[in-house]
């Protein structure tokens, strides 16, 4: 059945304003890996295109990440004032605690009035463009004039380094948007998805340490990579078909493509099917692997500060990953 919201053109009155980003300074190798585990440069690239990833520190956490993103982004910005926000979004599977949340610990560090919203959302991979699809609704209801979405992943505090099939894969970092209201929207076809049918595939237990039938009490990450890249391939071009019927476009008015880079193998392959140009796809998977929540705003905001993205441009976002879920919009460039 075809749901209303399918055919309905999906905008919001809002835009991005500022972006910051960081990456921590210590940096894993695949010649590092080759000497933790029985793997080779060569398979890591092959089959991943990953050649580094930047990792945290022994006493660096994700709200440290998170921080640094937002300093960057005052810095590329001096005029914005974080004290006229209303509230904050954070995507991050990997918080320091389960609360406080590092929504509210942004709002503790940079001493913010008590009245600013703050929300910490678990959806993996999808963090950063769910956080920006809840912050087009926080402005498009008027709860919010404008928003802090940051997204911060510390997965290799959760990585099993004697995994070689995962531990190769998984970087650190942070992004940070500050989303405002404008009177052009220009943010478009917000949409979202579940399949938690595949939750299986990808998971770390919690409270709860059962799961397919075993006792897992490491708290560290489980994949199934093929399960998950075959589901990536079956279902990933029918949600950036919805994103783009949701946004009245089609794929030849797209400029950018910027997908959860998660594997260049797999987005190289996923473009071929869409069909969408390798070239026009924003990546940022060879520099710092998966990141989670992070890969996208790690591919975006170099592409913003060295022109490659123009103002007017149109960019997919296309977030996927653990739970399995789902998140992408057309975000316009301004
Ligand atoms: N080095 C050398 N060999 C390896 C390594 C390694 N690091 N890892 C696995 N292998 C071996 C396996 O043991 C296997 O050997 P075998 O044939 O003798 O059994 C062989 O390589 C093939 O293993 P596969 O798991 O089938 O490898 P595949 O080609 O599928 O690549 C990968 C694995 C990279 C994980 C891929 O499946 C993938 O990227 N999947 C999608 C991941 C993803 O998108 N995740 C979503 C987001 S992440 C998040 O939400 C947190």
């Amino acid at each position: 059945m075809t749901s209303a919201l399918e055919t309905r053109i999906v905008s919001a009155p809002a835009r991005i304003a500022a972006l910051g980003m960081f990456a921590p300074k210590r940096i894993l190798t695949n010649a590092d890996f080759e000497r933790m585990v029985d793997t080779s440069d060569e398979w890591i690239v092959q089959r991943t295109g990953i050649r580094r990833r930047h990792v945290v520190g022994e006493d660096e956490y994700s709200s440290d990440l998170a921080i640094a993103a937002v300093d960057d982004l005052l810095a590329h910005h001096p005029s914005v004032r974080l004290d006229t926000i209303d509230y904050i979004v954070v995507g991050s599977s990997t918080p320091d605690y389960e609360y406080p949340s590092l929504s509210a610990m942004l709002q503790a560090h940079y001493r913010l009035p008590g009245n600013v919203g703050a929300v910490d959302i678990s959806t993996a991979c999808a963090g950063f463009a769910y956080g920006l699809n809840l912050a087009a609704g926080l402005i498009g209801t008027g709860q919010a004039e404008r928003v802090l979405v940051v997204a911060a992943d510390a997965l290799t505090r959760s990585v099993d380094y004697t995994d070689r099939s995962t531990c190769v894969l998984f970087g650190d970092g942070a992004g940070a948007a500050l989303v405002e209201y404008s009177r052009h929207p220009a943010i478009f076809g917000m949409d979202a998805g579940a399949d938690g049918n595949g939750g299986k595939f990808l998971y770390r237990t919690a409270l709860r340490t059962r799961i397919n039938g075993v006792d897992d009490t490491s708290r560290l990450l489980r994949q199934e990579g093929q399960s998950v890249y075959r589901w990536v391939m079956e279902n990933v071009p029918n949600y950036v078909a919805r994103i783009l019927s949701r946004a009245g476009l089609a794929l030849d008015d797209i400029d950018w493509f910027a997908p959860h880079s998660a594997n260049l193998r797999m987005i190289e392959a996923l473009c071929k099917r869409l069909p969408f140009p390798i070239e026009r796809t924003l990546l940022s998977v060879e520099e710092y692997g998966n990141t989670s929540a992070v890969s996208i705003p790690l591919a975006l905001i170099p592409a913003v500060r060295d022109g490659r993205v123009k103002p007017g441009q149109r960019i997919l976002l296309m977030g996927f990953g653990g739970g399995l879920v789902t998140a992408g919009n057309v975000i316009v460039w301004t």
